[in-house]
């Protein structure tokens, strides 16, 4: 192997491919090279909030569901910074989202394979080499090229900004991916509209309603959404989030799949159990003695327009159950509005070896190969962009690891994560 040759090339470190590179470090038939466009690993930085917690248990680190001896578990890093105390007094399964963000720097550094301040730009198939090309551009402003025989996409998904909102001065107009980076424009507004009505507005909202009387803004939270409801977490539920509910889901034909994603928002979206009493309590106190605080909630309204009014914005939305229009005006808007899945532009040279489905979605093998369109050896892996081919768990991190199992084994063609069968007390599909 040069030095510019690799077996795998991960396109993206987020903890989709963090987690593949710390589960490759120990298998020496994996020599792999993971690239990332930010200088250094960084989760959701906009939305890095005090007294946020990850979603998941603190098991879904980026290994110990594929091997708790591993090195970078997420009990080792504390063992390293020496809080394994202080975590046996929290007593609490779901970890702030900081230290998340933090151990998984404590784990990226710890590995050579993962390379910062570098993005892919172009990468092209050497039909006479049998190989991939990796185009990249550095910080410093080089460009260099590496060589691959399989690819792993793991690039993530980008925040979605409604159509309307495209064409718009957007000086106090953001995405809550960008929350703590201009939280201070809305700070100085005398009015300030969030959108949307899963888990990231929950904590924006419940963020600018804590500070509401420090600053004494009017605050609205409206959303397209049915209701402010909460996101499953009950035990038979959360079994959707098995390998079991991923094979059961990845065997049905995609118009099924289609629309059994179709009604299952609230499995995977909506807002945490503890935000809303956290936002519903402080509402309550604030009301106290009659004294009713600024604020503005509802549902069921979709934002059709926006324009320029005065110093602030006039929206427009649809009463999706009224089917009336309503006129809102607002100094500071603040999207809530989600993420969607992009394909990146890097691969637009090997598009021709991918096979794409009517939607001009990735095929994707429940191994996580993409289906391609020429027998070759080499293999593109997806992380977290299959969706509507394996289900719900395509983004919960607590399936990362299992995800990484099944990639590695793929790779090498032997079982060196042990992926166990039966995961699940409920059975899936017809009972046998
Ligand atoms: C605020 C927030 C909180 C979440 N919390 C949870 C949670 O608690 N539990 C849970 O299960 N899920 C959670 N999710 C969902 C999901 O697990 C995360 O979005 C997770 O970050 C997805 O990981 P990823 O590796 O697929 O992508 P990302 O974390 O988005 O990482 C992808 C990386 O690829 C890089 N990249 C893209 N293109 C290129 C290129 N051409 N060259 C180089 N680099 C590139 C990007 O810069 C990025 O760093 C959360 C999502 C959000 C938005
Ligand atoms: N603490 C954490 O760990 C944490 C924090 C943040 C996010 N997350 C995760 O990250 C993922 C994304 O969450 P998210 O909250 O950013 O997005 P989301 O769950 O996709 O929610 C987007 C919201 O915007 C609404 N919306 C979209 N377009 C609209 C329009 N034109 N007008 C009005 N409303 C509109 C949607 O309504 P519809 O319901 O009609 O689509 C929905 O309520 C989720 O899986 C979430 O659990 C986790």
């Amino acid at each position: 192997m040069t030095n510019n040759h690799y077996d795998l090339i991960g396109v993206g470190i987020g903890p989709f491919n963090l987690g593949l590179a710390a589960l490759c470090e120990p298998v020496d038939q994996i020599n792999a090279l993971f690239l990332e466009q930010k200088p250094q690993f960084q989760w959701h930085p906009g939305l890095l909030l005090e007294n946020t917690s990850l979603q998941v248990p603190f098991l879904a680190d980026l290994v110990t569901m594929a091997d708790p001896c591993s090195q970078f578990s997420f009990l080792n890093y504390l063992r390293a910074k020496s809080r394994l105390y202080h975590f046996y007094f929290f007593e609490k399964f779901h970890i702030p989202r900081r230290e998340y963000n933090h151990y998984c720097q404590w784990v990226a550094e710890q590995l050579s394979s993962c390379r910062f301040g570098e993005r892919v730009e172009a990468i092209t198939w050497e039909e006479n080499r049998q190989d991939f090309a990796v185009k990249t551009k550095r910080v410093d402003g080089t460009h260099f090229t590496y060589h691959c025989r399989n690819l792993v996409l793991g690039v993530g998904s980008i925040p979605h900004t409604p159509a309307c909102f495209q064409n718009v001065p957007s000086e106090r107009i953001f995405h809550s991916a960008e929350f703590l980076h201009k939280r201070d424009r809305a700070y100085q507004c005398q009015s300030i509209t969030v959108i949307g009505s899963g888990q990231s507005a929950a904590e924006v909202f419940y963020e600018l309603l804590q500070a509401q009387e420090t600053y004494g803004y009017r605050l609205s939270w409206h959303t397209r959404s049915q209701g402010f409801f909460p996101m499953e977490y009950s035990k038979l539920g959360l079994e959707h989030f098995s390998p079991d509910y991923i094979h059961y889901f990845h065997s049905l034909p995609q118009d099924k799949r289609d629309q059994l994603l179709a009604g299952q928002d609230l499995l995977y979206k909506g807002i945490s159990f503890s935000t809303i009493a956290n936002i519903y309590d402080l509402l309550y106190e604030r009301s106290v003695a009659d004294n009713y605080p600024d604020v503005q909630l509802a549902s069921a309204m979709e934002v059709k327009e926006v324009e320029k009014a005065g110093n602030g914005y006039r929206l427009v939305y649809r009463h999706l159950h009224q089917n009336q229009p309503y006129t809102h005006e607002t100094d500071c808007i603040i999207l809530a509005t989600g993420y969607h899945d992009k394909i990146p532009d890097c691969i637009a040279n090997i598009s021709h070896l991918i096979q794409w489905d009517e939607q001009k979605r990735y095929i994707v093998n429940l191994d996580y190969r993409l289906a391609l369109t020429q027998d070759i050896p080499n293999q593109i892996f997806v992380q977290n962009g299959d969706l509507h081919t394996h289900g719900i768990g395509a983004s919960d991190l607590g399936l990362g690891a299992y995800c990484n199992s099944v990639i590695i084994n793929t790779l090498v063609g032997r079982s060196v994560y042990p992926v166990q069968q039966r995961n699940v007390f409920q059975q899936f599909g017809t009972l046998t």
